[in-house]
């Protein structure tokens, strides 16, 4: 069970911020990660699609022999957790309540702002992990969907990314919140330009620093945790695997390789295939 692997899906290559924390925290773990390069951004759409989009990437990665599942992607924790915890035979952890968990931990004020894609924001998943732990914090969301396409094309220092961060964090940073939730998997790579706008007494939280912090415990509890020998990360999506290199290799800050293409995530394809 030990030498089965950590099994991840994002909606393209955005969950390699969380892949970068996990492999940090836990080098010895063997990672096999679904990027749904083909269907990205899962961020627009609606909870129906995003829903049937995680299932099938969950099922998909079942196929690989894994331990335990992460939903890497924000959209995809916020409208899916419930039904695949319930349909999944391993543990299956989501971004969302880490990053609640730490928010909660952080505020003094009490008040959390929260920034993800449109379908996070409406979904009110964070505000609703956050109320139940403690129902005394107020709660400033909002959505910032063009934060997405300038980190993947590489604008993160480029003005147009100072340009958004003002306009979109202008209310949560008015609001008075001490603490600020990055709940979207491309976010971590502009966190100098949110620190920058939101000034230097805001507590920023990446979920997937958290998330693999959980990751390490619920292996933990189930001995599951590997110990030995160095862990090898293997990549799966559903587009072309030169611009996931591409992207990702800017990501992660390294060259990425065992990329596979796949053709459909339809599982009588992939089952046959
Ligand atoms: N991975 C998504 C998230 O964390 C962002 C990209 C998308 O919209 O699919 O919410």
């Amino acid at each position: 069970m030990k030498n089965l692997s950590i099994g991840m899906f994002d909606s393209g290559v955005g969950g390699l911020t969380v892949l970068k924390e996990v492999r940090e925290l836990l080098p010895h773990e063997n990672i096999v990660y679904l990027g749904d390069t083909a269907r990205v951004p899962y961020g627009n759409r609606s909870p129906r699609t995003i829903v049937r989009y995680a299932l099938e990437s969950a099922l998909f990665l079942l196929t690989k022999g894994i331990k335990i599942l992460v939903i890497a992607c924000n959209t995809s924790s916020a409208l899916a957790i419930n039904i695949l915890s319930r349909k999944m035979p391993v543990p299956v952890i989501g971004v969302i309540e880490p990053g609640a968990k730490e928010a909660v931990k952080a505020t003094r004020k009490k008040r959390i702002g929260i920034i993800g894609t449109k379908a996070t924001i409406k979904s009110k998943a964070y505000e609703y992990s956050i109320k139940k732990m403690d129902p005394g914090v107020e709660v400033i969301s909002k959505a910032c969907p063009l934060f997405v396409p300038i980190v993947e094309e590489g604008l993160q220092d480029d003005d147009v990314a100072y340009i958004m961060a003002e306009k979109y964090l202008k209310e949560i940073k008015m609001s008075g919140v001490d603490t600020l939730v990055m709940g979207c998997t491309h976010y971590p790579v502009l966190e100098g330009v949110i620190k920058d706008v939101m000034g230097p007494y805001i507590h920023i939280i990446n979920t997937g620093k958290e998330t693999a912090k959980e990751v390490k415990n619920r292996l933990q509890i189930k001995g599951q945790l590997r110990t030995k020998g160095r862990g090898l990360c293997r990549y799966f999506v559903t587009d072309s695997p030169e611009t996931f290199r591409e992207i990702g290799s800017r990501f992660l800050r390294e060259e990425l390789s065992r990329i596979r293409y796949i053709k459909s995530l339809d599982y009588k394809d992939f089952i046959l295939s």
